[in-house]
């Protein structure tokens, strides 16, 4: 059988990514150029500097990524790029070039999600996971619990209705003064402190559905702070941020769980970059490892955002043969979040 290589780009935020993998799990190259350290001094991402950057290091990074690979352009046989959601700017740049390149080469386009990409992560592996599955994907933009029915075939269960939980991380993590990005400092902080010293609310845990809202733990979280602080107790941030966590990750775990249950499915799948977490991690394995269900996480560094998901998903595009025409288009706000993709 032939070997099918698919090149991977990622533009979509803040992080330029290429990555070459070959037959949908064997990782050739993964290469990620971040701007964390640009964009750390503003507390946030800045969408025409992300989109700058973008440009500046693209090119080379896609040398680099076939150095690393062991081949040419040539040998590559299709370049998947994310084309939405994510900040317009941004995947315009890696739309644009990954445009140019397969048209110079003569290979096939490939449009791929962000989100299915964060999914597809899981499947960067020999043993693949199974169907059917819930996902829950979770990342700075996005909190979305879906049912996958088979390869490609997603249903979605619920949404947050304001806050990702990433966001609510983010936005915690500045007002606690722990830095940026919020997720690890928030998570490092947790690490020296207790949960249950302080009590914060586990938002839409008494409802049944799986809709989530995290901006009013993210408020309770920055109110209880500022009281602490008039009275002289900053000592105790350790101890607020393992409460938070703790709320975020008790909701998201109990909603995953109730949905894997309801859907009676095989595979709980983990994705996006607050899947990071080690307290969701631990929580969300011990939970499903209760009932008797499977779990499967990306290793951290494929939960955050990266090319080689990119081209795992434009494997399986490859294989439906789902190209793109020329004539691809960046959008900011499409989406597994707000798709139904099949019946
Ligand atoms: O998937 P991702 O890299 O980018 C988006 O598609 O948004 O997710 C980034 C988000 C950020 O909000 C970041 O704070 C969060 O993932 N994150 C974490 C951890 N690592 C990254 N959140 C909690 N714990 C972590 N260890
Ligand atoms: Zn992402």
């Amino acid at each position: 059988m032939k070997e099918i290589r698919i090149m991977g780009i990622e533009t979509s935020c803040d992080e330029t990514a290429v990555a070459v993998v070959e037959n949908g799990h064997r990782v050739l190259a993964n290469l990620v150029s971040s701007q964390i350290n640009i964009h750390r001094r503003f507390g946030g991402v800045v969408p025409e500097v992300a989109s700058r950057k973008h440009i500046e290091v693209i090119a080379s990074l896609v040398d680099e990524a076939l150095k690393e690979a062991g081949m040419t352009g040539r040998e590559i046989d299709a370049i998947a790029v994310t084309y939405t959601p994510g900040l317009i700017g941004a995947l315009l740049v890696g739309v644009s070039f990954a445009k140019a390149y397969a048209y110079g080469l003569g290979k096939p386009l490939i449009g791929v999600d962000h989100l299915e990409a964060h999914i597809y992560a899981n499947f960067l592996t020999e043993e693949p996971p199974v169907f059917p599955a819930v996902c829950l994907v979770v990342s700075g933009g996005h909190t979305s619990l879906l049912y996958m029915r088979d390869h490609r075939c997603f249903e979605l269960l619920g949404r947050t209705r304001d806050d990702a939980a990433g966001e609510a991380f983010d936005k915690v993590a500045r007002f606690l003064g722990l830095g940026y990005p919020g997720g690890p400092a928030v998570q490092k902080a947790a690490q020296s402190g207790k949960a249950g010293i302080y009590h914060l609310p586990r938002v839409y845990l008494e409802r049944s559905d799986y809709e989530f809202s995290f901006s009013g733990l993210k408020t309770a979280t920055i109110n209880l702070w500022n009281k602490l602080k008039k009275n002289g107790e900053e000592a105790a941030v350790n101890d607020l941020a393992a409460e938070f966590q703790e709320a975020l990750v008790d909701v998201l775990v109990e909603k995953t769980i109730n949905a894997a249950r309801h859907k009676e499915v095989k595979q709980i799948l983990l994705a996006g970059g607050v899947a990071a977490n080690a307290r969701l991690r631990e929580r969300i394995t011990r939970e499903a490892d209760k009932m008797g269900t499977a779990v499967q996480i990306p290793p951290p560094a494929l939960c955050t955002d990266n090319a080689a998901m990119v081209a795992c998903a434009g494997y399986y595009q490859y294989l439906e043969g789902d190209f793109a025409g020329l004539d691809l288009n960046a959008f900011p706000q499409l989406g597994l979040a707000v798709q139904k993709t099949c019946g």
